[in-house]
């Protein structure tokens, strides 16, 4: 009768371990029975960039990188992008369940009266140059709030940590809007608690003025779906990020400040602008051929950006739906030229042997970028609008990590591969 159980013989000793499979994994900690002496420290597992390891149990987001499925809370990605709304998924993604009229109505009240900063938050971000790169404004500054906040490091409170959430949902379009306006030299547009989230959101952006500014409704409802696609993606690098800091249980806004930092990097959030740089380097469609065959060369290490994923070895199904709202914005904004380019090197990408071998395809930042640069923001603030959302990701995750009874510090093991011992050589006896 088979059983849940993994038999390992060491081939060094001869010995025969059985070791319990559980939700299709076994505890690595099991392996550090296996020794050959009573000294030895025992056999541990070795996984560079945790390309097969679990760090976690999480009950909120499951994603079929075969099959291309992504599920919030159980909810198909597709059907809430259609359906739903960001804030009734920031509500289903915290609290496990979609919210009640009621609950939805107390909840938005609740983040629409958490949006405005304190005053000294301005005064912090004038600090910045005025060419600063607006992740680096926002990285910085989600760090500082935990300066505003001391109540903040009860992190086994659930009150502290639901209010520290709602703030930083609420704040984080506000801090935002406040790092574009910096980098335009323009002044702060304090938010509007008559507006959406998304609408005021836009008008701190936008507004020139006193004049109100009016959201076109279908730029409004695309931001919002973008905004829902972006909520969370399960373990991704700066949701790692910000579990591993949230387990020495400093206070959120710190271990949200990790995963902003994180999801500037090229590879991860910040992809959708590499994107655009990387369109308006090809610049022409005729030039694709050229652009792909120096990818495939790794003539400077240039990559297809937009494209492969860790987990998606098939089309990213937020990919399929940002698609669809780009051809929707561009009925609004006039069609970005650079969008042909991008069809046309996913055309030809996905029927090269290259590409096809190695399971790339077009993952959520290949079409982000478009409809962003569409929508009149700067390349620099697309990563930007990958993080605003992302935090109710974070914030659900990092809330899961503290409540999990399994979890604790964070603190990997290494493989040491330096020197052996040796003792301290005096100057004059140095060669
Ligand atoms: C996000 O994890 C998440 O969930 C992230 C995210 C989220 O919602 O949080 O989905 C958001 O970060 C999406 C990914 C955005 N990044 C990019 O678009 C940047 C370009 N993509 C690559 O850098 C890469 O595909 C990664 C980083 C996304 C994934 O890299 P992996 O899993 O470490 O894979 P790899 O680098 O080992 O690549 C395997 C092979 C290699 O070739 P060989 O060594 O086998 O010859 O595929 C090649 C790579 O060189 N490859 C690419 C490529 N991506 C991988 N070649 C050309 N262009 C690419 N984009």
């Amino acid at each position: 009768m088979p059983t849940d159980t993994l038999t390992i013989t060491d081939n060094r000793t001869g010995k025969t371990y059985e070791i319990p499979i559980e939700n299709g994994c076994i505890r690595t900690h099991a392996l550090r029975q296996i020794k050959v002496s009573n000294d030895d420290f025992g056999l541990m597992g070795y996984d560079p960039a945790f390309l097969n390891t679990a760090n976690c149990k999480s009950a909120i987001t499951f994603i079929d990188g075969d099959k291309g499925i992504l599920e919030y809370r159980g909810y198909p990605i597709e059907q809430l992008a259609e359906q739903s709304s960001f804030l009734e998924v920031a509500y289903l993604l915290l609290n496990g369940e979609l919210p009640s009229p009621k609950q939805l109505e107390e909840f938005q009240f609740l983040v629409t009266h958490h949006t405005y900063v304190h005053e000294n938050v301005k005064t912090f971000m004038d600090g910045f140059r005025y060419d600063a790169h607006p992740m680096s404004m926002l990285a910085s500054t989600v760090a500082a709030l935990s300066g505003f906040y001391p109540d903040a490091k009860h992190t086994k409170d659930e009150q502290s940590r639901r209010i520290q959430i709602t703030r930083l949902i609420a704040k984080m379009p506000t801090i935002a809007a406040f790092s574009f306006r910096h980098s335009m030299g323009q002044p702060y547009i304090y938010p509007d608690n008559e507006l959406s989230y998304v609408a005021n959101f836009l008008a701190m952006i936008k507004r020139i003025g006193t004049s109100t500014y009016k959201v076109h409704p279908t730029l409004e409802r695309a931001l919002d779906v973008l905004f829902i696609l972006h909520a969370d993606h399960e373990q991704n690098c700066s949701t790692t990020s910000v579990r591993t800091v949230g387990s020495s249980e400093v206070d959120p806004y710190s271990a949200v400040a990790s995963g902003v930092a994180a999801l500037y990097g090229p590879l991860h959030g910040g992809a959708n602008e590499a994107v655009l740089r990387m369109l308006r380097g090809i610049g022409h469609v005729s030039k694709i051929p050229e652009f792909i065959k120096q990818v495939k060369s790794g003539e400077g290490e240039k990559k297809l950006m937009g494209f492969g994923h860790r987990v998606y070895k098939s089309y990213d199904p937020r990919a399929k739906v940002i698609k669809r709202v780009a051809h929707e914005v561009f009925d609004v904004t006039g069609k970005n030229p650079l969008l042909e380019i991008a069809l046309e090197l996913e055309k030809i990408a996905l029927q090269d042997e290259y590409f096809v071998k190695r399971k790339l395809y077009p993952n959520v930042d290949f079409y982000s970028g478009l409809i962003y640069e569409a929508m009149g923001f700067p390349v620099e603030m697309f990563p930007v609008l990958f993080a605003i959302p992302r935090t109710v990701g974070w914030c659900a995750q990092w809330e899961e990590m503290v409540k999990d009874p399994e979890q604790k510090i964070a603190r990997p093991r290494q493989v040491f591969t330096g020197s052996t011992r040796r003792d301290y050589v005096a100057m004059d006896k140095r060669k």
